[in-house]
């Protein structure tokens, strides 16, 4: 089970730009790109850099801090010194809105 939450109007985005936001549990980085739209977690996965600060090419972000490169569309980390992947949402477009995809958490008082 999962939940949608919405994040923000993509006419806030110009296209090729991005821009960090703050949701209830998270902050999120968006990406508007010629290929669609990205969300990320907003923070690198080396230290504390907003990756909006950075650089978008395409789909791929980069740190302003140390320069790792992220691609948006899995996550996956491709330079040092950062090690760890960035976690992305499945994003989906309703009349402009961006809304990702939250996995489920179950509830803890759930007998499991
Ligand atoms: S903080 Fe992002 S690469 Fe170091």
């Amino acid at each position: 089970m999962t939940s949608k939450l919405r994040v923000c109007q993509l006419s806030e985005i110009p296209l090729h730009d991005m821009r960090c936001v703050s949701l209830p549990d998270r902050n999120v980085v968006v990406a508007h790109t010629d290929s669609g739209v990205y969300v990320a977690d907003e923070m690198c996965t080396h230290e504390d850099a907003r990756l909006c600060d950075g650089n978008l090419t395409g789909t791929l972000i980069k740190c302003p801090l140390h320069g790792s490169r992220f691609d948006l569309t899995d996550g996956k980390v491709l330079d040092d010194p950062a090690e760890e992947n960035l976690t992305t949402y499945p994003v989906t477009l309703n009349d402009g809105t961006v809304y990702i995809t939250l996995p489920h958490v179950p509830d803890r008082k759930d007998p499991s």
